[in-house]
């Protein structure tokens, strides 16, 4: 490839993953925020819109990131690394298409609860989810970390 096409790729592969990484992290951010300052029906609300509009950004910019990743590495030898960020790259995405799922169903827990005037961090279902999605969004977080880092090193 030329030094153009080799720059533009590196320029793409570099920005798809900060959106993605960088995306993460402000979203933890976000929610830890929402948590301290929004009430029940308002938190839900909140993350049902926040949720499905960062689906249209957070998942091309991770489709992006892998797509150049594997033409970033196309020439690299079938070795260990390769395999591993083959692996860890279909893990999350499989996870991802796990946790949204579960996320919605989450909402939907939710919304039931509070049509039921009920308080949704007494209800053994959601307190429950909320444990099973904290582990889903560790397990993306840490993969996404392990794909950069393997990146870097093949890189490197
Ligand atoms: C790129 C990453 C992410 C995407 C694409 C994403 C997407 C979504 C989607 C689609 C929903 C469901 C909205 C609905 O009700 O239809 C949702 C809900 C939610 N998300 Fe995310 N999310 C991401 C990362 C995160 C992170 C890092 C956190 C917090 C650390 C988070 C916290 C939440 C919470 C609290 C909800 C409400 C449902 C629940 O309590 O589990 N999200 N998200």
């Amino acid at each position: 490839m030329s030094n153009l096409g080799q720059g533009l790729l590196v320029t793409i592969l570099v920005l798809s993953t900060s959106v993605w990484i960088g995306g993460y992290v402000a979203i933890g951010v976000v929610a830890h925020s929402a948590a301290t300052t929004l009430d029940a029906a308002q938190r839900v609300a909140f993350f049902r819109t926040l949720g499905r509009s960062y689906l249209r950004v957070g998942t091309p910019a991770l489709v992006i990131a892998l797509a150049s990743g594997a033409v970033a590495a196309r020439d690299q030898p079938w070795n260990a690394a390769l395999t591993t960020s083959v692996v860890v790259a279909a893990l999350l995405v499989i996870l991802l298409a796990v946790a949204v799922q579960q996320a919605r169903r989450m909402t939907r827990l939710r919304q039931a609860a509070l049509q039921a005037d009920e308080d949704p961090a007494t209800v053994p279902a959601i307190r429950r989810g909320r444990r099973s999605a904290d582990i889903l969004r560790a397990t993306l977080g840490v993969l996404s970390v392990v794909l950069v880092v393997l990146g870097c090193f093949m890189a490197g």
